[in-house]
């Protein structure tokens, strides 16, 4: 089934289609030059031009596919999470193409669209027999959402852990804020990190226990926000210091001009980035030993980091899949692929159906 996925939950303006599993075409339109000024998305200019752009960029995902409009079969679309404006303008491009051409249409959602990314082929020559079974532990590593699940099927997912503050992509993005890099850092974080030593800092993992002071069971949670303190902490100090006032120097303009370089900043990025990771493993490893499930299917924008792909790929007893890079951060291809599963079983969304920032699946609920 031809399945047009459209996703406009947040940044990235995305339309792509997909057949069998199989992605014909996958267009990416970031905004992220419009909202890099103010380090983070506004989400008024985000919905302003994902209305400017969902039309040329659904026409240019047809184009690359080989494809008609009259060709497409059925429309998938991200219904939740996200921010609202957003969402809503991809929800009605959707809803609207697939009511003028009379074919199905879905909404789906986003995080388990990001954990269907590993499933999906962009060649068809691809070997299918390594796609994972079910159920695996899904690691969801995005700039605004981190959980550790179990996976039971396409549409069945359980949070075993999750982040209590900030989401790990989030992390990475204000310790990248401190050395100048702009909005979103992962990648500047990740590349810098290649040139230092992991090991020249050492910064602190969170204490979450099993019995927390809440009486609650923290043992697959993670959190951020004290090693996003220390690492800011660290950095001050390698900080160029600012002129002092009467001394004639001019004041630096940005922050970039008052970054930490050289070594130190390498070794603190280094530093940071393992540390972000062994806080993410450590509760993956121990949702894998009390599961006893060792297939890890990952998925999200922090998918993509070079570190954690080469310390899953190092740990002996865990078969680890990722999605390619390209389906790694937000894009239309994983919307089409989960919604062809939807749209193949005949599920179907309502045409008043609408968007919710927010989605309760993917809340942790506490025994
Ligand atoms: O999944 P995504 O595109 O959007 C959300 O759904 O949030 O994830 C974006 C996040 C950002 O925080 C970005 O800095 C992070 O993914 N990211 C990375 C890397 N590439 C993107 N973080 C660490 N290392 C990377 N290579
Ligand atoms: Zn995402």
């Amino acid at each position: 089934m031809k399945v047009l996925g459209i996703e406009t939950s947040c940044d990235e303006c995305a339309a792509a289609v997909v057949e069998n599993g199989l992605v014909l075409s996958n267009v990416v339109s970031t905004q992220i030059p419009f909202h890099a000024k103010y380090q983070g998305v506004v989400p008024e200019i985000a919905s302003r031009m994902h209305i400017q752009w969902i039309y040329g960029v659904a026409d240019r995902a047809l184009k690359d596919g080989g494809l008609k409009s009259q060709d497409v079969e059925g429309v998938a679309v991200t219904a939740h999470p996200g921010l609202l404006g957003s969402l809503l303008v991809g929800l009605h491009f959707a809803k609207a193409f697939a009511w003028a051409r009379d074919i199905p249409y879905i909404g789906v959602d986003h995080l388990l669209a990001h954990l269907y990314a590993a499933r999906l082929r962009l060649k068809e020559t691809e070997d299918t027999t390594a796609y994972p079974e079910y159920p695996f532990l899904g690691l969801l590593v995005s700039g605004g959402h981190s959980a550790i699940c179990r996976v039971d099927d396409f549409d069945r997912v359980s949070v075993l852990g999750t982040t209590i503050d900030d989401a790990v992509g989030e992390a990475f993005d204000k310790v990248a804020k401190f050395y100048g890099f702009g909005y979103p850092g992962g990648v500047a974080i990740d590349t810098l990190a290649q040139t230092g030593d992991s090991g020249a800092f050492k910064f602190p993992m969170p204490n979450l226990y099993k019995k927390g002071k809440d009486g609650k069971d923290h043992s697959y949670d993670f959190s951020y926000s004290g090693l996003k303190t220390a690492v800011v902490h660290q950095l001050e100090q390698f900080r160029v210091k600012k002129p002092e006032a009467g001394s004639g120097a001019p004041p630096p303009e940005t922050p970039a001009s008052l970054a930490p370089s050289g070594k130190e900043a390498a070794d603190i990025a280094a530093s940071f980035q393992k540390t972000a990771i062994d806080i993410l493993l450590r509760g993956l490893f121990r949702a894998a030993d009390d599961t006893g499930i060792t297939t890890v299917v990952a998925g999200g924008g922090v998918a993509a980091n070079s570190y954690l792909r080469a310390r899953l790929a190092e740990e002996k007893g865990l078969r680890t899949i990722f999605p390619p890079l390209e389906l790694c951060g937000d894009n239309g291809a994983m919307v089409a692929g989960i919604g062809e599963r939807y749209l193949l079983r005949g599920d179907r969304s309502a045409l008043s159906e609408t968007a919710s920032a927010r989605v309760k699946a993917f809340r942790k609920h506490y025994p």
